[in-house]
């Protein structure tokens, strides 16, 4: 059964776009992952800073296997760092792991 994993990112209200920023510049680092049925990067449209990061994973087993690989830790380094550089400051204060499974729900026709 799909699984929900949603990464609760809270940042400095001036630190949003950089943070989208950032996901621009990985995109795909997920994609080939066995079990990854896709993310979205979810924006506050009101006054929260708290931006989401919404994974969906087909089993509990596939999004364990993703986040104790070497791919998570990759996909998470910049390009600096991967260049031997310095890490660039985090954007976010905060983050939590929220998980979630579908208990319900319809789809437009
Ligand atoms: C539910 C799965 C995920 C977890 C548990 C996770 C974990 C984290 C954590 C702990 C941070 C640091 C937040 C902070 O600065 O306080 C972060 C930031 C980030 N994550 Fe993830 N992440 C997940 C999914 C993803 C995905 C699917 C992508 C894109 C392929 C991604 C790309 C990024 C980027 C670009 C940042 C910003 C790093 C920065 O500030 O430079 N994450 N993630």
């Amino acid at each position: 059964m799909t699984v929900i994993k949603i990464n609760a990112i809270t940042v400095a209200a001036e630190s949003g776009d950089e943070l989208a920023h950032r996901f621009a510049a990985r995109a795909g680092a997920v994609d080939d992952q066995d079990g990854f049925e896709g993310f979205e990067l979810l924006k506050p449209t009101d006054d929260r800073t708290t931006w989401l990061v919404v994974t969906r994973w087909r089993d509990e087993a596939a999004f364990q296997a993703w986040v104790n690989s070497p791919a998570f830790g990759h996909g998470h380094r910049s390009q600096a760092e991967r260049d031997g550089g310095p890490a660039p400051k985090p954007v976010g204060v905060n983050s939590e792991l929220w998980s979630y499974e579908i208990a319900g729900g319809s789809t437009a026709q």
